[in-house]
This record gives C-alpha cells, structure tokens and sequence, in this order.
C-alpha cells in the first residue's frame, strides 16, 4: 500500500471511530456512496457552511440568501438540459458484471500507465540534476518524457472529441485499443457504451404516468434562477447581485468511490452571480481570485490549484476548477462557470414568464449573464479533514517521546472548540467547579464537559477531534480561581484566571480572522 492510501484509509477509519461520518444505513451492510455525518462531523459540516455563509452572504452587501425546495416542477429540468443531456458514459464488464464510465476508465489508463512512467522519469533525473534541475526543459527535450507526453496528449484529445462527437462506439474502440482491462476480474469482455443519465426520480402521488415523474435535484442552482426575480423585487438589489444557496443535490453516479468525494446524496454550497452581459469575463476573473483566496485563508497555498476546463458544458462560455491536493491526487473542489444566460434564457422560453432585468442606468431591459460558484459541502469536508489531520511526535507527560494523532482544523472550523477537565474525576471538589466553569462557557461556543480518565488520555482525544483549547480545573483553581488553558497545536499550557478564559477562547475561535 502506498504512503498515500495509507493516509486515507486511515482518514476513513479516523472519521468512523471518532464519530465524524459514517456509513449509511451500515446495519444493513451499508448503502453505497451514501454517508451519515456523526456527532462531530455535523458540527465541522455547520461550520464549513456558516464560514461560507458569512463570507459570501454577510460580507457582500449585494448577495443574498435562499433555501429553495429540493423538488422543482419538470419543464425545469427540460428547460435546464439535465433531461437530455447530464449523462456520464457507461460500460459493464460481462464477467464480473461491475459497471464503469467509460470516461474514467481512459483517464485512469493514461494517468496509471502513461503519466506515472513520465513522472517516475521526472523524478529520476531532479535527484540526480540537483538544484540545477529545469523540469520544463526536460519535459520538451527527453524523448522518453516527450514521447509519454504525447501518447497522453493524443489518448485524452480523441476521447474529449468522441464525447463532444457522442460517438460512443469510438470510445469502446479506444478502451479496446488501449487493452483496458475491468480492474475486478481483469476481463477485456465488455459492452458497448451506453449514456446513462444521472438524475434521481420519484413519482408525484396523485398524478399517473410520465406527468407525475419528479426528479431530485442534481444542483441547487436551478431553484435560484427560477425566483431570480422574486429575490431581486422582494430585496431591490440592482445589478450586479448575487443569490447563494445551501443546500442536498442528488445524483445517480455511476462510480461512487473515494469516500465522501463521490456521493450519491450530497450537499452543494452554490452562488449565482448576475452581471450585464459583456460583463461576465470581469466578474468571472474577480471571482477566481476571491474563491482561492477562501480556500487559502485555510489550507496551504500548495495544495491548490486552478484547473481550466478544455471542454466546455454547452451553457459556458468559461469555466475552471479549484483543485485540491486530498491523497488520492488533485480533484476538483469547487467550479467556477461563466454560465451565460443560458439558463434565465431557457426558462423564459419554456415558461412562457419574462425573466428580464430593467436596468436603469442603462435605460433597457435584457436576461442578465450568470457568473457561478460551486462547491461541494462534503468535498470541503473531505478537504479539511485530509489537511488536518496527522501524527506527530510530542513530549508526553513524562517528557518522553510518544505519538499523538491531532486535527489540526483552523479553530473557527473545530467542532469543539473548548473542553473543560477536572484534574481529578474522584474529588468533588474539583468536578463541581469544572461544572460551574463548563455551564458558564457553554453560552459562549460549543464546550465539552469530560472527567473520564487520566488527564493526558483526555487531551490526546480532544487532540483526535480537533478541540483547540483545554481548561483544566486543579486544586489551585479552589485557591485563587485559576485554570490551565492548554493551546492544541503548540502545547503550551497558561494560567489565566477562569473570568478570562471565555473572551481569550473567543477570540481565537471566531470566524473573523477568516474573514477578513
Ligand atoms: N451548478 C454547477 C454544478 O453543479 P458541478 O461541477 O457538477 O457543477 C459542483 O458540481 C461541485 O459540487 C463540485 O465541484 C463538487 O465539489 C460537488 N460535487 C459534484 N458532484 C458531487 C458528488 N457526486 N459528490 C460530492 N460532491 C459533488
């Protein structure tokens, strides 16, 4: 197993067994790509979105806020183009019957078997150039990187031009070509490529037939821009404005794997920006900028990257991701699109409903252009996680080396911020003021009251769950009212008197500092 899967399998484990995310409906073995957030993950999840929440909604005078339902009347879906086209291809193996995307299935040929040999190369030579190593020059100048390069290059443009053509029957020739065999039973047996269209229905009570079908929603973004105009009369925002929504979305996914990185049920956090056409590449750039800087104010610089899109959804005229580095490689965190007016323009058309916007200073009436952003809530989750958590060796209470895992999560994220121990779980003395400490902060930010087990157990679990800070209650403190503030990450421990210990936390805690 590499360093990589190790990580992440521990991840997994981490979030289970400190109550972060759970499998769905695990008594019964589970239900695939579905997941239950626990104790803690509920609390890091809800302050994802208030951070996202507050940065977009409170911070801009000109963004506002909606929860729209996740069922929408179906012409929306036509009017959008999820019915005929939100399809991933799809391929079986007939032998061990697995479904794949086809896409997924090149993509992961060219970066095992093609891109990993370039790499290994790149790597073989930077320790052997040293400090004099110019990785572009060598990527244009070795035959044998030049030629993984290009094998790669050719591989990933004929299968973009086959989707971007549906010719299905072309992608099959490739995986055939490619003699791409089912990861499961190694079998190159397969069907041909079908599409297969990812969205959920359910069936309306009291209306029969194809009339009644509803889907679930795939994206939050089409519940903004049907009461486009609703929120922009009720709120008289002028334009530019933004509506941000949070909220489930739900898709059929072919492929679900990678934890909570691929869901079948999950959560967007989505912001529809409404510009003046010809505006839009201006806004699109602001808002490249604005989303990263989000990203950074809590993970590092290098872990993110910007990804253009070579292929373009039909509605776009631009459109990037923000990639993360999680252990499984860089993915896509968040999108950016330069929607056009695509989607104001379908419904209108379809509706029947004017969805115009009279702009005053210049004197007209049109369909505003839309710039969007979106992110996934479990994506983020993921994110925070992975950056988060590690091991690390710490002086123990003996002053020898031990191991301890910690979350290190920005402490405005942290699902607790504050604990609150006696010394001591045998002296009442002790655990009746680490009461009355614990039910006065509690008014102040998530506490957490524990008296089980040695002190230092109980700050190693604080450390497992990201718990910022540690009052610890001593017989001092029935002397002269003070306590020991443990910080997580340094280890210092303070003593402040307990009248100071609720602004101190505060501080450290709040979302501010993010914000700004
Ligand atoms: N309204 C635009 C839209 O939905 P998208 O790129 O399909 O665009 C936006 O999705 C974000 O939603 C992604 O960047 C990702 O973070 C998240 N997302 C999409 N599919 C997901 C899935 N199956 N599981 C978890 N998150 C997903």
């Amino acid at each position: 197993m590499s360093q990589q899967e190790d990580s992440f399998k521990k991840l997994v484990s981490h979030c289970k067994e400190y109550g972060f995310v759970f499998q769905s409906s695990e008594v019964y073995d589970g239900l695939a790509a579905v997941y239950d957030y626990g104790p803690y993950g509920v609390e890091l999840k809800n302050n994802i979105k208030q951070y996202w929440w507050q940065s977009m909604v409170k911070m801009h005078e000109n963004i506002v806020g909606l929860d729209a339902a996740i069922f929408m009347h179906p012409k929306t879906w036509k009017a959008s183009g999820h019915i005929d086209a939100f399809n991933d291809p799809m391929i079986d193996n007939k032998s061990s019957n697995k479904r794949y995307r086809a896409d997924q299935l090149v993509e992961e040929y060219v970066e095992k078997k093609v891109m990993k040999k370039a790499k290994k190369e790149i790597e073989k030579a930077r320790k052997r150039f040293g400090d004099d190593f110019d990785e572009e020059q060598y990527k244009a100048t070795n035959p044998r990187v030049m030629g993984y390069l290009e094998k790669s290059k050719t591989i990933l443009t004929r299968l973009n031009t086959s989707l971007t053509n549906e010719d299905l029957e072309d992608v099959k020739a490739l995986i055939e070509e490619l003699e791409i065999a089912c990861p499961e039973s190694g079998s190159r047996d397969w069907t041909d490529v079908r599409q297969f269209n990812l969205m959920f229905n359910t069936q309306l009570g009291t209306i029969a037939g194809e009339a009644g079908k509803l889907y679930l929603r795939p994206e939050t973004a089409q519940g903004i821009f049907v009461n486009f105009l609703n929120v922009q009369k009720t709120t008289r925002q002028k334009i530019p404005f933004g509506i941000a929504q949070i909220g489930k979305a739900f898709r059929n996914e072919i492929v679900a794997r990678q934890f909570i990185f691929r869901m079948r049920e999950f959560e967007q956090m989505e912001m529809q920006f409404f510009v003046r056409p010809g505006e839009q590449q201006k806004w699109y750039a602001y808002w490249k900028e604005a989303r990263m800087k989000w990203h950074q104010a809590i993970h590092p610089a290098e872990k993110l990257q910007y990804h253009d899109h070579e292929k373009l959804a039909h509605y776009a005229d631009a459109a990037l991701d923000i990639e993360f580095e999680f252990p499984f490689g860089f993915r896509e965190l968040e999108g950016i699109h330069s929607r056009t007016d695509f989607d104001l323009s379908s419904h209108q058309e379809l509706s029947g409903r004017k969805l115009q916007y009279f702009d005053s200073e210049l004197g007209e009436s049109y369909v505003p252009y839309v710039v969007e952003t979106s992110i996934g809530c479990d994506r983020m989750f993921l994110a925070t996680m992975a950056n988060a958590l590690m091991d690390e060796v710490v002086p123990d209470a003996d002053g020898k080396d031990s191991t301890r895992t910690v979350l290190k999560v920005h402490p405005a994220l942290a699902p607790v911020k504050c604990a609150v121990l006696p010394l001591l779980k045998n002296k009442p003395e002790l655990t009746a003021k680490a009461r009355e400490v614990f039910n006065d902060l509690k008014f102040s930010f998530n506490c957490q009251y524990d008296e089980k087990d040695a002190i230092g157990r109980r700050y190693r679990r604080q450390d497992a769950i990201g718990t910022p800070y540690c009052v610890t209650i001593d017989f001092d403190t029935l002397e002269d009212n003070t306590v020991t503030l443990r910080d997580r990450d340094t280890l210092e421990q303070v003593r402040v008197s307990i009248g100071e210990v609720a602004a101190m936390v505060s501080e450290k805690v709040s979302m501010r500092t993010l914000l700004v």
